[in-house]
């Protein structure tokens, strides 16, 4: 049995199409399904008219007394939920209803524990979004897989409201919801051992009006936190951190030894020592941060590391040169380059870093 958990906060406009549209979709996929609508006191009529179709669909209704937060009213969902597949979707038809059944089938055909609704996998997308809210929506989404690139390599929306998961994933697990954003818990937490995601389209939202602003961006960045707490990506990213920085020392020791004692000319000793530490980086992530977790051989995965590293690379090549060039200390030029190179590393590398190393999705 499916049951999707629906959350809603004043949807009185979309509610009904929204669950005629899912049960259709679930019903011509065939399996038994529920849909449970968790609603936070709307007081526009959104939990009547859902209890108002409750003779017609599978509906049930759970009405919480305050607005209590998205997260939350899923956790709460799935607690009443029967289905051996728990769900969810937004109750403003932002996410085609449809999609469900395509979620369904595609469980079904990978035998997966988690389908995720992506919009940014290829065929996905959000059609008639403004710039600003793309570019909010990326940044999240980028940082998100910065700060928890150990679990969350394995999708490409790791914000997406709508997917299903196998309830056994998600058994004795110790949820703790804030905010928005339950598919972060689901991945960091869950027993996930095969994904799987189906492309969609993030509609306009017609009617009422979203429920995100600045409170719920702080609660996000917290949440980013506290799962890096608890899930060990702490203790990977301090180890990551103890070899980016014996990476910077044999970077700097390597160009003084070469550019002072052996008076290489300093564009072949800086790209050296730069190599030098790349090597250092690669094999210290491969030993220490990714206890040798090899995925492709050593060969290859070295090929990418040096393709991914090279923009920042040629960066520390560039500045440190520039800066002596100006008249800067040797060591003063070269530690200039090195902060470069870790800060785009830092920004926009990490998950493609993760990756070489991570599992990809099966
Ligand atoms: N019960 C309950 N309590 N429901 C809530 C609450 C709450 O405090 N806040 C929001 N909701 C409901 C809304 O009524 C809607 O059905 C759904 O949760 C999503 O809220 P929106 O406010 O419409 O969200 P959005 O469109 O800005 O954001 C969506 O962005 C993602 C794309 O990254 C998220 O909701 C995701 O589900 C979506 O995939
Ligand atoms: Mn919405």
């Amino acid at each position: 049995m499916i049951s999707v958990v629906i959350p809603t906060y004043q949807e009185a406009e979309s509610i009904q199409l929204a669950l005629r549209r899912a049960a259709n979709a679930l019903g011509r996929f065939g399996e038994e399904f529920e849909l449970i609508v968790v609603d936070d006191a709307s007081g526009d009529g959104t939990a009547e008219l859902a209890e108002s179709l409750q003779n017609e669909l599978p509906v049930r209704v759970l009405r919480r007394a305050g607005k209590r937060g998205l997260a939350t009213a899923v956790v709460e969902g799935w607690a009443m939920a029967r289905g051996d597949v728990l769900g969810v979707m937004d109750g403003d038809l932002q996410h085609p209803p449809e999609v469900l059944a395509a979620l369904a089938e595609a469980m079904r055909r990978t035998q997966a524990d988690l389908v995720v609704a992506s919009r940014y996998c290829s065929g996905g997308g959000a059609r008639d979004w403004p710039w600003r809210r793309r570019l909010v929506s990326a940044a999240a989404t980028h940082l998100a897989a910065t700060v928890l690139p150990l679990r969350l390599s394995r999708t490409t929306d790791p914000m997406s409201g709508m997917f299903l998961v196998r309830a056994r994933a998600l058994d004795g697990l110790k949820f703790s919801p804030l905010g928005y954003k339950i598919l972060l818990e689901v991945v960091a937490k869950g027993k996930i051992e095969r994904s799987a995601e189906v492309p969609y389209q993030f509609a306009e939202r017609e009617r009422g009006s979203s429920k995100l602003g600045p409170p719920q961006i702080v609660e996000y960045l917290v949440h980013l936190a506290r799962l890096a707490l608890s899930t060990g990506q702490a203790r990977a990213w301090a180890r990551y951190a103890l070899v980016g920085a014996t990476g910077a020392a044999v970077n700097l020791a390597a160009l003084y030894a070469l550019a002072v004692r052996f008076r290489w000319p300093l564009a072949l000793a800086a790209g050296a020592a730069i190599e030098a530490a790349l090597l250092t980086n690669f094999f210290g992530n491969h030993w220490l941060t990714f206890s040798r977790r090899a995925s492709g051989g050593l060969g290859p995965q070295l090929a990418r590391y040096e393709m991914v590293c090279a923009p920042g690379a040629v960066l520390n090549l560039v500045l440190t040169i520039g800066s002596f060039r100006a008249g800067l200390p040797l060591l003063v030029a070269a530690a200039i380059g090195i902060v470069a190179d870790g800060l785009v590393n830092l920004t926009l590398n990490i998950p493609a870093i993760w990756r070489i190393w991570g599992s990809p999705l099966p």
